[in-house]
């Protein structure tokens, strides 16, 4: 089987890791491709089957789909392929022309393989780049074409609010993909846990991704600006065992990320503080890791603020750092500056798609 995995986009070699040991766990064939078709924020992984023994000794299949979605930390979507094509000019053309090819390729693929026929199906659509056409023309062209070639073999029944099955079509730059969305309408990175919403809150999936590049090995780690949790949630789901160190300089965050944290189950595996990253020696004497996305200052009047607040912050985490940091800013300047006065030097950077932006990451020691 071929699944279309979804993720942020920059983090696909760490997602890739990911689905590389969870297949392994299983003990099933696999291949895994980053970027298919070149697409950012995708992978492609090809599975065997995969088998469990039930309470009364039969053999019976295990959902591979089912258990990453139970079992992944960075996936958003799993995403049953049904195909992958490039439709190369597709930007340029006009709209017309470019739903007639859109139609006529869904027209040929035996989606009826994929569904029962009598079960309601919707088509949810997702679309990136330049293009003439928007996502509701793709929605409802591939719509068409599935209905009507679903028409052949039964009365097949559209339900928009509450499908039972749900197809995704994403056309990104030139590439389309076809497939059977197992996730469902609620992407995997909206946790159930988040019962605060924190206006600047990390997504899920970067918060982990961001914890394997800190690599933390059950020394203690902090995340001085901790906003509603994510970093230090996830990472105690994780079965963390060392101690995790939460500071927010505001109490509504600090109360809503102890709400979080109780929701997640996690909240007495970490320690929360009302306080100020700028004075961080005042609360810890040594951590040894310390992962963090940092205020970006996006209103106009706190974002002169910000190279102060970095400077102060990366001299008070010289004083308690032993290992790796891990922080993540839209602010380049700012931070190279205060990381490289402060004796921090960059062992890794990358670009991390985060809220539509591409957003700076640093590994420092
Ligand atoms: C980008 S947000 C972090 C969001 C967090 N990762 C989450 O997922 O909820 C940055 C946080 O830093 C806090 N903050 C700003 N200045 C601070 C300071 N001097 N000390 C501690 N926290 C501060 C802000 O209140 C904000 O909650």
């Amino acid at each position: 089987m071929r699944l279309l995995l979804t993720t942020s986009q920059g983090i696909e070699d760490i997602t890739g890791r990911e689905a590389a040991s969870l297949m392994e766990k299983l003990g099933v064939p696999f291949r895994v491709e980053e970027k298919p078709l070149g697409v950012e924020g995708r992978l492609l992984l090809e599975a065997g089957e995969a088998y469990y023994t039930d309470e009364k000794g039969r053999k019976r299949e295990l959902s591979i789909a089912t258990y990453l979605n139970e079992n992944s930390r960075l996936l958003h979507r799993v995403i049953l392929e049904i195909a992958s094509e490039k439709f190369g000019g597709i930007g340029e053309e006009e709209p017309e022309t470019a739903l007639k090819r859109i139609k006529e390729f869904v027209s040929s693929l035996p989606v009826e393989r994929f569904v029962k026929v009598s079960e309601s199906f919707a088509v949810r659509p997702f679309r990136k780049g330049e293009h003439r056409i928007t996502s509701l023309d793709i929605s409802r062209k591939v719509g068409e074409a599935i209905f009507e070639r679903l028409s052949r073999f039964g009365s097949p029944k559209v339900n928009l609010d509450h499908p039972a099955v749900i197809f995704r079509a994403e056309l990104v730059g030139d590439a389309l993909f076809l497939g059977i969305d197992t996730t469902g309408d609620s992407s995997l990175h909206k946790r159930p846990w988040r019962v605060y919403d924190h206006p600047a809150h990390l997504k899920a999936s970067i918060a982990n991704a961001l914890i394997e590049l800190a690599k933390p090995d059950g020394g203690p780690f902090i995340d001085p600006f901790c906003g509603s949790g994510t970093i230090l949630i996830e990472l105690a789901l994780r079965g963390y065992e060392g101690r995790i160190i939460g500071v927010e300089k505001y109490r509504k965050h600090i109360i809503g990320a102890k709400m979080n944290a109780l929701a997640a189950g996690v909240l007495d595996r970490i320690e929360f503080i009302q306080g100020d990253a700028t004075k961080l020696s005042q609360y810890v004497g040594s951590v040894d890791f310390a992962v963090s996305n940092l205020p970006y200052g996006l209103k106009i009047g706190r974002k002169s603020m910000i190279p102060g607040l970095y400077m102060d912050f990366f001299g008070e985490l010289a004083k308690v750092l032993e290992k790796r940091g891990v922080f993540i800013t839209t602010e380049k300047r700012a931070i190279e500056k205060a990381m490289a006065e402060n004796g921090f030097k960059i062992v890794h950077h990358r670009l991390i798609g985060h809220g539509g932006l591409m957003v700076h990451t640093y590994v420092v020691e």
